[in-house]
């Protein structure tokens, strides 16, 4: 299978840092082998409109360009592809107008999707330059501005908008995310802890690992390889601030290196951009914290 690496650096005016500029791509030979990477310095060309199929007496149409690539056919670009919709016939939810296409208008546009209600993470994308969950963004009603749909920036792409999330994956099973303890409760029943304890874990326990803003951080996008970027930090922290948790020298000393946390330079875009209102900076300061004073949390 073929993959693709969006290098879109893509935010709104409003919170960005950068324009939309480079994009990387690579395909995957007949051994399964990746080729070399080639560079697409000119952004994905424009394709015909795809128009609202069925438009009401009042329509209020609005266009969005949305981010295509197919890996079946390797060698072809990137491209946009326009589509037109009404917003009267069409859900307030960007998820919305991406499921009527794809029942309506284009059964061959392609993007995860499971609980429509912020809970799975699964429909993380970059919408109007801000990374989040489609099915929590209002589909500006605005018809005048027109609406741009990419997949995650840095990541590989799968298909369309469906980003390639093995290595967040393979780095959130790294950091061990489980409670790892040898002392049994002595009453023999389950692992309690007192409602202050429980209370340090609000603000974290939420994410649900949408990879908005590990995607949203220039450093990750630098060095991903080794970096585990702020949703994994944030996940560390969580278990660092577990009073139930007995490993959090181990835990400690796996980030005690110049790659795995120290990378975090404090520019804030993953706090800004999670849509889950949580604060993976903050989390990052906090084990930085305590591993500068040596406290045990
Ligand atoms: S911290 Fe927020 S943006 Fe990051 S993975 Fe968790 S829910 Fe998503
Ligand atoms: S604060 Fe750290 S983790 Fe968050 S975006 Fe900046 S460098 Fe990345
Ligand atoms: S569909 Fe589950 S978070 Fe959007």
């Amino acid at each position: 299978m073929a993959s693709l690496r969006s290098a879109s650096r893509l935010t709104t005016p409003a919170r960005s840092l950068f324009r939309p500029a480079v994009r990387t791509y690579a395909t995957i030979s007949e051994s399964g082998a990746p080729t070399a990477p080639t560079r697409n310095l000119v952004p994905p060309e424009e394709t015909k409109t795809v128009k609202e199929p069925a438009p009401s007496k009042d329509a209020k149409i609005k266009t969005f360009h949305i981010y295509r690539w197919n890996p079946d056919e390797p060698a072809s670009k990137p491209r946009m592809q326009t589509y037109t919709l009404d917003l009267n016939k069409t859900g307030p939810m960007v998820l919305d107008a991406l499921i009527r296409i794809k029942n309506e208008v284009d059964p061959t546009l392609t993007f995860r999707r499971s609980c429509r209600e912020g809970i799975c993470g699964s429909c993380a994308m970059n919408i109007d330059g801000i990374n989040t969950l489609a099915c929590l963004c209002r589909i500006p009603t605005d018809t005048a501005k027109e609406s741009r749909v990419y997949p995650l920036p840095h990541t590989y792409v799968v298909k369309d908008l469906v980003p390639d999330l093995t290595h967040f994956y393979k780095q959130y099973k790294s950091i061990k995310p489980y409670l790892q303890r040898d002392t049994k409760p002595e009453d023999g029943r389950e692992n309690r802890q007192s409602r202050d304890d429980r209370k340090k874990l609000d603000g974290l326990y939420e994410c649900i690992l949408c990879a908005c803003c590990s995607t949203s951080c220039p450093s990750y996008w630098w060095n991903s390889e080794q970096y585990l970027g702020p949703a994994m930090l944030l996940q560390s922290y969580r278990w660092l601030a577990d009073s139930r948790d007995e490993r959090k020298a181990e835990r400690k000393e796996a980030l005690e290196n110049s790659m795995s946390l120290y990378r975090c330079h404090t520019i804030l875009n993953c706090s800004r951009t999670c849509p889950k209102g949580l604060n993976p900076a903050k989390a990052i300061a906090e084990i930085k914290k305590s591993m500068a004073i040596g406290s045990s949390m």
